[in-house]
């Protein structure tokens, strides 16, 4: 017992000193806390990239597994304090269940919520540990990663407890140019992902807007049919933001509907709001396909996926329904992708009680209608002579 409170002493002094650095560098520069001594650096993470790097397979059948949001709690039952995160051990016991199928995993932001308590890091990392040392672990920032007054993030809360990202992008690596700006992109055979960082600037002209147009050119639909959009708080549609009306954060959709469009985003998955919804392929608020369960022909509009609900306290939807609404649940889940082929995909939303399908649907098409010119999805042409 005493060399355990001793033990996390030390984490606390730890977390101490990052919280005044952090605080101290003021505005923009939560950067530069990284020791870079590779302290709390879990070896199982450097495994987890070497594999997300794999050479694309031109007919390998490769399965992506998405899914987000506090998915810690305590494996003893002691459990954390208001037990906040009900479904998180259902959830990662679904994911080990499947893991023979599982290729990848994304858990979009709002991995711990440690919120400055950075035990609990260590607590999360063996809760995952037989995922995270068998397939790649992929991560997004969320705000309680990474948001702290005057410390650079986009907005202003107090939601990481002083952490300013710098305990994410320690425990786990990603393939960023500068982890402190936490936006990556990562292939995986025929998947390529283009992962943002909703705790800094996406809007038209930031840094980061310039990666995310970079990211979703660079896809070569011929070998990687399959574009996925990923970001921690919702930049597309959610029917849970009821307040304003404007179902997902304030200029998201606005600044970033004219990429997902031009560069025909198949699917965009959001987390932070703590449920599961799905949408029609939509662009502008209009559904531009028909039917649920199936999807053919040329892509015309971006499905956005709101999945939330791994395992923290659920959220409600609002009273508003809309026409791009085409399922809710307010229960834990997650959602694995399946790509057969170059042609062919299925996706399935599963439950963390059962681990059974809830939702499901599949897109089949070819490079063609990849190719397709859609409306506001064109490159512009001349006529030549
Ligand atoms: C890919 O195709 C080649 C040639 O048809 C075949 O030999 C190989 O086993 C296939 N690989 C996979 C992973 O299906
Ligand atoms: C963040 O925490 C500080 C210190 O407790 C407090 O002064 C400040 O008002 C908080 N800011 C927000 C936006 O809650
Ligand atoms: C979008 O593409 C699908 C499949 O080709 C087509 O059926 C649908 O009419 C298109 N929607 C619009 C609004 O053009
Ligand atoms: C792709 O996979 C689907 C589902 O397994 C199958 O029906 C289809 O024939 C396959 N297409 C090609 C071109 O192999
Ligand atoms: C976890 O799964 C069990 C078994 O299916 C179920 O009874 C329980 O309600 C689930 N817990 C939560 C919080 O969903």
């Amino acid at each position: 017992m005493r060399s355990l409170s001793f033990l996390s002493m030390e984490y606390l002094f730890l977390l101490m000193s990052i919280l005044s650095q952090c605080l101290k560098f003021g505005s923009g520069t939560a950067a530069v806390v990284h020791a870079g001594n590779g302290d709390g650096v879990q070896p199982l993470s450097k495994i987890a990239i070497h594999k997300a790097v794999y050479a694309l397979h031109e007919n390998a059948s490769v399965k992506a597994h998405p899914l987000v949001l506090g998915t810690k709690a305590e494996r003893d039952g002691s459990n954390e304090y208001s037990n906040y995160q009900p479904g998180s051990l259902n959830t990662t016991d679904q994911l080990i269940k499947d893991l023979k199928n599982i290729d990848i995993v994304f858990h979009i932001g709002d991995i711990t919520y440690a919120n400055g308590y950075i035990s609990q890091w260590d607590q999360f990392t063996s809760q995952v540990e037989r995922i995270a040392s068998t397939v790649p672990y992929m991560i997004a920032s969320g705000n309680h990663e990474r948001d702290a007054p005057n410390s650079g993030s986009f907005y202003d809360g107090n939601d990481s407890g002083g952490e300013c990202g710098v305990i994410a992008e320690t425990m786990f690596y990603v393939p960023a140019e500068n982890r402190a700006k936490f936006w990556y992109s990562t292939d995986y055979g025929m998947f390529h992902f283009c992962i943002a960082d909703s705790e800094h600037d996406w809007r038209e002209g930031s840094e980061q807007y310039k990666f995310i147009e970079k990211c979703l050119a660079s896809a070569d639909r011929r070998k990687q049919p399959w574009l996925i959009f990923v970001a921690h708080r919702v930049l597309g549609y959610s029917s849970s933001y009821w307040k304003d009306a404007s179902f997902g954060e304030p200029m998201g959709r606005e600044s970033l509907q004219g990429l997902w469009q031009k560069y025909k985003v198949d699917i965009a998955f959001f987390g932070h709001i703590h449920n599961y919804e799905r949408t029609c392929p939509v662009y502008q608020g209009q559904c531009m396909h028909v039917g649920k369960s199936h999807y053919s022909g040329t892509v015309n509009g971006t499905i956005h996926v709101v999945v939330g609900g791994g395992g923290s306290h659920l959220s409600a939807f609002g009273p508003t329904q809309t026409s791009w609404s085409l399922y809710k649940d307010s229960d834990f889940g997650f959602v694995k992708l399946t790509a057969y082929n170059h042609s062919s995909l299925l996706f399935e939303y599963k439950k963390s009680s059962d681990g059974n399908v809830y939702d499901s649907f599949t897109i089949s098409r070819d490079y063609r209608d990849v190719l397709a010119c859609v409306h506001d999805g064109c490159e512009p042409t001349t006529l030549g002579s």
